[in-house]
């Protein structure tokens, strides 16, 4: 390692925290590519069709290599046999608990939910902790002090790295973590970053997943044999190579401090099999952009905006020699950057309706949006009156809606969000608001946004930008509505 370089602290609350909110690196505006916006919302489109088979195969499979695993117990057949159930117990529930956990893989929302917490167990993540946790993966991905979620801390270390596949380190770790939270002692990185009215419920969820995994223990101690716990909990580290071989291709080497997902994470082209295990993930630029595009459209989202990105990777082996060769690199010298070359493309601008003198010219003072047939059903588009902006939702063909048009839980505009169920979406984290009443119904959002009048009046849509009765939930108010 050079001299001159020090080691930085990846912590959430040390120096480099507050190195990234004073240089604008936390919470700032990323890079966005262009699409055509009809496109992206065929692409953000849900459907439970496809999640519910890709659902029923891995579980299938799950319970086939499992009656597997039992029935070879005693004989050498159970070594692969358990093999393949630790993959697909420790290391494909990865991917499960990232769609799921977006809330992107199934349309129905409690589906999503209930595959999320059976991954979490199976991780041994508590979901509260890791659902805020990814939240903030994704508004400062690879920015140091800010994302805790950075595997590899430079200058790295290869053996560790390859020590990592064997999750013998990471696996206790996490399970002491939540052994910690599960008597009410909450690491500083968690209160970072998960909002004190939800840490009752981080330590509840701690307690059911140790108390499952300790009864399983118990069982296993009782009966004197470690089959109970080669069926639950121990395949959480001996499945994990799956989880470490995946994951590793997302950021791995790759630069810290940028905003542009294009330069910090990674896309590989893997065959289906890989595709299925990791739910399309191998296309992680592309999810890291639109993270409210689902899994299974993200093949044909590459398609759309591969001129505008670095090359993919063409295969996983490639990826591999660019990873180790980069972290044998950079732990002699940290500061090496794989020399990425990203397309000069400007990046997009939403189209946008300003309101300016020229709408207010109807006597009644209200403002003129533009015809209703000039915006397409489950199009968002931005409004701009001065300081303020606004999202204007066309919901049905015939029921428009017009709301703040920044997320309440970032400074995320809307805009570039979708309409799913009578829910505006945000680009940002895939929180929800209720488009009617403005009342927040997904997390990471819990705050209301203002809706405003709208109507319809031959074929235009006009406003008086009078916010109509706030939902209950709301407690910060905005400046009030115009004239
Ligand atoms: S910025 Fe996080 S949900 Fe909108």
């Amino acid at each position: 390692m050079s001299t001159d370089v020090m080691k930085r602290d990846y912590s959430l609350v040390g120096p480099e925290a507050e190195h990234a909110r004073e240089t604008g690196l936390a919470d700032a505006e990323w890079f966005m590519p262009t699409i055509d916006p009809a496109l992206l919302r065929e692409l953000q489109t849900r459907s439970d069709r496809r999640a519910a088979i890709d659902t029923v195969l891995w579980l299938s499979a799950l319970v086939g290599a499992g009656v597997l695993a039992w029935v070879a117990l005693g004989t050498w057949w159970a070594i692969p046999a358990f093999a393949l159930y630790g993959a697909l117990y420790g290391g494909a529930a990865d991917a499960r608990w990232h769609e799921h956990g977006h809330g992107t893989a199934f349309r129905t929302g409690w589906l999503n939910e209930a595959v999320y917490y059976v991954a979490c167990f199976m991780l041994w993540r508590g979901p509260t902790v890791w659902r805020w946790s990814h939240h903030r993966h994704h508004t400062d991905t690879i920015i140091v002090g800010r994302d805790a979620e950075i595997l590899f801390e430079r200058p790295p270390d290869v053996a560790r790295t390859v020590f990592a596949f064997t999750h013998l380190q990471g696996g206790p770790l996490m399970f002491w973590r939540l052994c910690k939270h599960a008597v009410g002692r909450i690491d500083d990185e968690a209160r970072d970053f998960v909002p004190a009215s939800e840490l009752r419920r981080v330590v509840w969820e701690s307690r059911v997943i140790v108390g499952i995994t300790a009864a399983v223990g118990l069982w296993s101690l009782i009966t004197w044999s470690i089959v109970p716990l080669l069926f639950i909990g121990l395949p959480t580290i001996y499945g994990a190579w799956l989880m470490v071989f995946f994951g590793l291709t997302q950021h791995a080497g790759l630069r810290e401090d940028v905003l542009d997902h294009r330069l910090n994470t990674r896309t590989v082209k893997m065959n289906p099999l890989f595709r299925f295990l990791y739910l399309n993930m191998n296309y992680h630029v592309e999810h890291h952009i639109f993270p409210s595009v689902p899994y299974r459209a993200l093949p044909k989202l590459h398609e759309a905006i591969a001129d505008q990105l670095a090359p993919a990777l063409p295969n996983t082996l490639v990826a591999y020699r660019e990873i180790f060769s980069t972290l044998a690199r950079q732990s002699h010298d940290p500061n090496y950057e794989i020399p990425l070359e990203v397309p000069e493309v400007t990046g997009a601008t939403p189209e946008r309706i300003h309101v300016g003198e020229e709408h207010w010219a109807r006597g009644d003072r209200a403002a003129d949006l533009g015809a209703l047939e000039d915006l397409a059903v489950g199009e968002l588009r931005r409004v701009d009156v001065g300081d303020e902006t606004y999202v204007l939702c066309r919901i049905s063909d015939d029921q428009v809606a017009l709301a703040d048009g920044l997320c309440t839980h970032g400074e995320v505009h809307l805009c570039d969000g979708a309409i799913i169920d009578g829910q505006i979406e945000c680009p940002k984290h895939n929180g929800r608001f209720d488009v009617v009443t403005g009342a927040a119904t997904r997390k990471p959002v819990r705050e209301a946004l203002g809706v405003y009048d709208i109507a319809v009046e031959g074929g235009r849509i006009t406003t008086r930008f009078r916010r109509r009765a706030l939902a209950p939930d709301r407690v910060a108010s905005k400046e009030t509505a115009r004239p």
